[in-house]
């Protein structure tokens, strides 16, 4: 039984997602709400070693497919060890990124079928849906340039046109659903970008 919320980020490298989460986390704690914040790739201790393999620069010849399942196995383990616990507790758990990014990145980025990312996903997510997921929205040069300041990882690597087709895939992605989806100017300062989240977030949850 869920009782908590879960609130997901979404956009494309750089967009400002760890920032925005790092604000929004310290915001609702300051007003003393148990907050669990985590990421995929990479929430748990399995999920790391996955990430390991997902983004290093030396696996460039990994097959999409195994690609996908990669993911959804790092997914798997991520809300059966800390999101639903986390939920079940009450938790407000917010995730840098969730199943959405499986079909922005391998179905619009690869042309991956999107029934196939939606069932093997199934088993990962088990029915679990975010209840309000931000999309920080940046032209891809800017999201680029923000995020390969330091080595680029092995998705960084890829071109810009399929960075354009991933950015592409999100607007469809939360113009297809608005009740669950707030598409966010991702190119406004931090501030002003914290304070729209707060705001968002604030219709849902008395604060
Ligand atoms: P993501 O998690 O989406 O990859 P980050 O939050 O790590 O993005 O941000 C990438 C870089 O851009 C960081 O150096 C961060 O300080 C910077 N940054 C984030 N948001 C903004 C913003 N609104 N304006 C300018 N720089 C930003
Ligand atoms: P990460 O460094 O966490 O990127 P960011 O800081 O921008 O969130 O790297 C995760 C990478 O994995 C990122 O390029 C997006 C990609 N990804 C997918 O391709 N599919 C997925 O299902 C997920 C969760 C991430």
């Amino acid at each position: 039984m869920k009782k908590g919320l879960f609130i997901t980020f979404e956009g494309i490298e750089g967009s400002g997602k760890s920032t925005q989460i790092i604000q929004l986390a310290d915001y609702l704690k300051m007003k003393g709400r148990g907050v669990v914040v985590t990421r995929e790739p990479g929430g748990t201790l399995i999920g790391s070693a996955i990430r390991k393999i997902l983004l290093d620069p030396k696996f460039s010849k990994m097959d999409y497919h195994a690609e996908v399942l990669l993911y959804a196995a790092d997914r798997a383990q991520h809300v059966a060890e800390v999101v639903e616990p986390a939920l079940k507790n009450g938790d407000i758990v917010i995730s840098d990124r969730y199943i959405d990014s499986s079909v922005a990145y391998q179905h619009y980025g690869r042309s991956l079928p999107l029934d196939f990312i939606l069932d093997v996903n199934k088993y990962a997510i088990q029915g679990l849906k975010p209840d309000l997921t931000f999309l920080l929205a940046v032209p891809v040069a800017l999201g680029l340039k923000r995020a390969t300041q330091v080595a680029a990882d092995r998705i960084e690597q890829e071109s810009v046109e399929f960075h354009e087709r991933v950015e592409a895939g999100f607007q469809e992605l939360a113009a297809s659903e608005p009740a669950r989806w707030r598409t966010i100017d991702g190119t406004r300062s931090i501030d002003e970008v914290h304070k729209e989240i707060i705001k968002a977030v604030g219709m849902l949850i008395k604060m």
